[in-house]
């Protein structure tokens, strides 16, 4: 029985908070019945196919899709801030060779919290709605920054500095590689951000929420969301369903292949999904794009996503199991040139958008995310026994 040491009422939630409501939000949201998710009051994957990155992010942080006027400022605003400053940009090469894991995401943590402090971000809680949003705005443009020149870094390369005069997907590319992406491919990595941008109220958006309700700064906030986004749980790794694709090899083995693992009770990567019952929006777009490109790559990926799927249906009858976001998102990514290890950064590169359109919104409102846990250890006071 637990003692109600709080002065409301106890309420039990189910585990992982799962169906519970926790705040209102006009961010976006996902209908997992539906197979439609919004940002605002637009689709998603509708913005994804007409919008560039920037536009949606103005979306995000500032409420509306902007007219061309204030894409070209806005668009100026972030190009602007792409540059790292001076003591964060010879902190990099040290960050990334204490690193003994594949990837910059680790790197990035540890950038960002310099970042913010370099950048003297003030906690949310202290300033006003428009510093916020500038603070936000200064973080997220200087992510791609940081996660291309940790990895170039961790090859053995120098980071590339970034352009003003391109838009944020070519730009990232751009830094990654030295050179300036075919634009096919900078668009196919923009899609792709934009459909990530935000995806309801996932563990990483509440994790900020949660930082951003004790008042902390932007970056503090942000650091805690990619510690959340990294756990194999939530960010995924779109590099385990090209690992299917690998580990399957050939169109003749992708029947006894999925059989056997499907009745050893493992998961195939890249299917299946915690709030959608239907085909994953995401994965249509992302198939259409793949298929834009080509190959026998994505051929044997269509393959085998048809296969896999009507086997899922015959073994596991009911669960309406389809391709998630992770599948396709590995095909195009590796059609575009982004390294395996670059994928779950790419994501987040993505996601620091989102993430900032939630601390803008719960930073506005002043009420501390405190919930209780039920203490279910020895009774207490159990008398302190003597030091020996
Ligand atoms: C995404 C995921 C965690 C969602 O899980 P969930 O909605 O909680 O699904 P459930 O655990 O309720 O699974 C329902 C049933 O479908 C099965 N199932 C779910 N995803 C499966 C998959 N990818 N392969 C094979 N079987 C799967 C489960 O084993 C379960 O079968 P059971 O009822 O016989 O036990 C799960 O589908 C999964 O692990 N997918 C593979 C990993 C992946 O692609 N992750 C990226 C997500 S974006």
């Amino acid at each position: 029985m637990a003692i109600n040491t709080t002065a409301t009422p106890l309420i039990d939630a189910p585990r992982g908070l799962a169906g519970v409501v926790v705040t209102e939000t006009e961010i976006g949201d996902v209908r997992g019945r539906e197979g439609f998710y919004h940002y605002r009051q637009y689709s998603a994957v509708e913005l994804a196919r007409t919008r560039g990155f920037e536009d949606v992010w103005h979306l995000l942080v500032h409420g509306t899709l902007p007219d061309a006027e204030r894409r070209a400022a806005f668009n100026a605003e972030t190009a602007a801030l792409r540059r790292l400053p001076e003591e964060v940009r010879s902190a990099l090469p040290a960050i990334a060779a204490a690193s003994r894991v594949p990837g910059p995401l680790s790197g990035l943590r540890t950038a960002l919290s310099l970042l913010g402090s370099a950048r003297g971000l003030r906690p949310v809680y202290d300033i006003d709605a428009d510093r916020r949003r500038a603070d936000t705005l200064a973080v997220c443009a200087a992510v791609p920054t940081l996660l291309t020149a940790l990895y170039r870094l961790g090859q053995g390369l120098h980071p590339v500095e970034p352009r003003d005069d391109l838009p944020y997907a070519a730009n990232y590319l751009y830094m990654l590689t030295g050179e300036e992406p075919e634009p096919r491919r900078a668009r196919a990595v923009e899609q792709y951000l934009i459909s990530t941008i935000d995806h309801g109220f996932n563990a990483s958006t509440f994790t900020a929420r949660v930082i951003a309700s004790t008042g902390a700064d932007v970056a503090a906030c942000l650091v805690g969301a990619v510690g959340a986004l990294s756990g194999p749980l939530h960010g995924g790794a779109p590099s385990r369903a090209l690992d299917t694709l690998d580990a399957i090899g050939t169109p003749d083995r992708i029947d006894p292949w999925i059989r056997e693992r499907v009745l050893a009770g493992d998961r195939i990567m890249g299917f299946g999904h915690a709030v959608y019952r239907t085909e994953d929006p995401r994965s249509r777009m992302l198939r259409e794009i793949a298929q834009s490109f080509g190959g026998p790559r994505v051929d044997f990926a269509v393959e085998v996503e048809r296969r896999v799927e009507a086997i899922l249906a015959e073994l596991k009858p009911g669960r309406e199991l389809h391709t998630n976001v992770e599948f396709h998102a590995g095909v195009v990514m590796e059609l575009c040139g982004l390294p395996r290890e670059m994928f779950t950064p790419t994501f987040a590169a993505a996601r620091v958008v989102g993430w900032s359109a939630n601390i803008l919104e719960q930073a506005a409102d002043s009420k501390i995310i405190r919930p209780v846990a039920r203490y279910v250890g020895p009774t207490p006071p159990v008398a302190v026994p003597a030091a020996l």
